[in-house]
């Protein structure tokens, strides 16, 4: 078996959404070095082109707004006027809100499920014809969308909408799956625990603190994520569909839980 080339990427074209910064990057830094050509998405154009000249010539800046469906059909046809087919694409870009019950506004809802749920849907749709052109039997193209640990289970935190959107989105991940499989697309997710990032500041700027609950005593790094979205994207994860890959120093799945009898 030649193991060497399982995870390589050489050749395969990728589109990041949230790929300036953040999770987003961590994954097209892991993707360019396995030889990809990556397509870094984001509102701001600057912040896209800092992140596409910091990684090399293989990472190509394509900024745009995804959080309307139009802005998702203005991604896909910018794409498609550039490249024929597409092998991988990480629905990544997210927003989260958080107030009180008793405050808690229709506009953080609508913009957390536009963003978190809506658009990963649309922007697929919007780019299913690129990826039926670059998915094939023996090469799978891939989409894996970022969902989260907070989809999965609750936090102290009141991000009512943020909570509910990356549970449904775990769910899409299956339904889309399920649809698409038979186009030689594969869709799977990763739901993050804690890594440094502008949305999670908290592991960002207090590491040790939010260490001290996770299992693995430590927040997530770089190479966490890039390697299991290298994983997935790579014939090495050619036979993981639909599933949700939880990544997360054991918070979810390797937990203790309190006593109920003291
Ligand atoms: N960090 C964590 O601990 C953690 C844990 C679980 C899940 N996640 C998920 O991981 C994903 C990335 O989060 P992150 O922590 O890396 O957050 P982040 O640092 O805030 O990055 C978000 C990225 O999305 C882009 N973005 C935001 N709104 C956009 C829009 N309307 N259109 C296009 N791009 C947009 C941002 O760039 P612009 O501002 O330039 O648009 C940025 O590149 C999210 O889906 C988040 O829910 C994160």
């Amino acid at each position: 078996m030649d193991t060497n080339s399982l995870f390589r990427l050489d050749g395969r074209i990728a589109l990041v959404t949230g790929g300036s910064r953040g999770i987003g990057r961590m994954i097209v830094s892991g993707f360019v070095a396995q030889g990809a050509k990556v397509y870094v998405s984001s509102r701001k154009a600057e912040a896209c082109e800092e992140t596409a000249a910091a990684l090399g010539e293989n990472c190509i800046a394509l900024p745009h707004d995804i959080s309307t469906v139009e802005g998702c059909r203005a991604l896909a046809e910018d794409l498609a006027a550039r490249e024929a087919r597409l092998d991988i694409l990480v629905n990544n870009a997210g927003a989260a809100w958080g107030e009180p019950f008793e405050t808690f506004p229709e506009k953080g809802w609508d913009k957390v499920m536009d963003l978190n749920v809506k658009s990963p849907f649309f922007l697929t749709q919007a780019l299913h014809a690129l990826l039926k052109a670059g998915g094939s039997a023996e090469r799978p193209a891939k989409v894996i969308n970022i969902t989260s640990i907070d989809g999965q289970r609750l936090n102290p935190w009141e991000t009512y909408s943020y909570h509910a959107s990356k549970s449904a989105l775990i769910y899409l991940t299956k339904r889309m799956a399920a649809r698409l499989v038979r186009d030689h697309i594969n869709v799977t997710s990763i739901a993050p625990g804690a890594f440094a990032s502008d949305m999670n500041k908290a592991a960002r700027d207090h590491g040790d603190a939010v260490s001290k609950a996770i299992p693995a005593k430590r927040i997530g790094s770089d190479e966490d994520m890039a390697g299991t979205a290298i994983y997935l994207a790579s014939r090495a994860g050619d036979y993981v569909i639909g599933d949700t890959i939880t990544v997360d120093g054991g918070l979810v799945n390797a937990s203790l839980g309190g006593s109920i009898d003291g």
